[in-house]
């Protein structure tokens, strides 16, 4: 049976990033990850068609984010982290489906990303949500060194 959903979720909209809320993601971003991206690559990735980063926004407070990328028609999530007072209210799993969202209205086949494999909550919510692994990476990550699990979903046996 599903969980109930947590209220908070009611105010819960995802939307893209703009420029005013590059410097409070940036320093999520470093509390959160050991080799975080710097501003300049958040900044990056505004006004572009083909790559972007979503919000999670609760009334105006900023609780996640993901990033993503197009080429080719495969869609690649380069980023997804939920400020640890967030977590385990779904806000990974609807930043997900944004993703997948935008990468279906961009008529991608696949969705790829990488993930530690000491990363078990990541890849528990991405095997949940139809992700496999397709194979590793040796020694792809840094501070600590670990191998990269790169994992896949086909949109294919997905609804339009
Ligand atoms: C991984 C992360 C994004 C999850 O965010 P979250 O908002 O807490 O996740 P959700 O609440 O949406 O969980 C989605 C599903 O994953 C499961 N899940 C979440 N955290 C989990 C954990 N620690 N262990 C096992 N399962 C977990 C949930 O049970 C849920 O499943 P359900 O839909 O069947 O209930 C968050 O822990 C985070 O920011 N971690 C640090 C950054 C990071 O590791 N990013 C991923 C890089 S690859």
């Amino acid at each position: 049976m599903n969980q109930p959903k947590d209220p908070i979720l009611k105010n819960l909209k995802i939307r893209p990033m703009n420029e005013s809320d590059v410097n409070r993601i940036t320093l999520l971003e470093t509390r959160i990850f050991p080799d975080p991206w710097p501003k300049s690559a958040f900044l990056e990735e505004l006004g572009k068609d083909y790559r972007g980063v979503i919000i999670a926004d609760i009334d105006g407070a900023i609780s996640g984010y993901a990033s993503y990328i197009i080429s080719y028609g495969e869609a690649h999530l380069t980023n997804i982290a939920v400020a640890p007072k967030y977590r385990g209210k779904s806000i990974a799993k609807n930043l997900l489906n944004a993703i997948l969202d935008i990468a279906k209205k961009a008529d991608c086949e696949y969705v790829f990303l990488d993930v530690r494999p000491t990363n078990t909550a990541a890849i528990s919510i991405y095997q949940k949500s139809g992700f496999a692994e397709l194979y590793r990476r040796p020694n792809y990550y840094h501070n600590p060194v670990e191998d990269a699990i790169v994992m896949v979903k086909s949109l294919d046996q997905e609804d339009a």
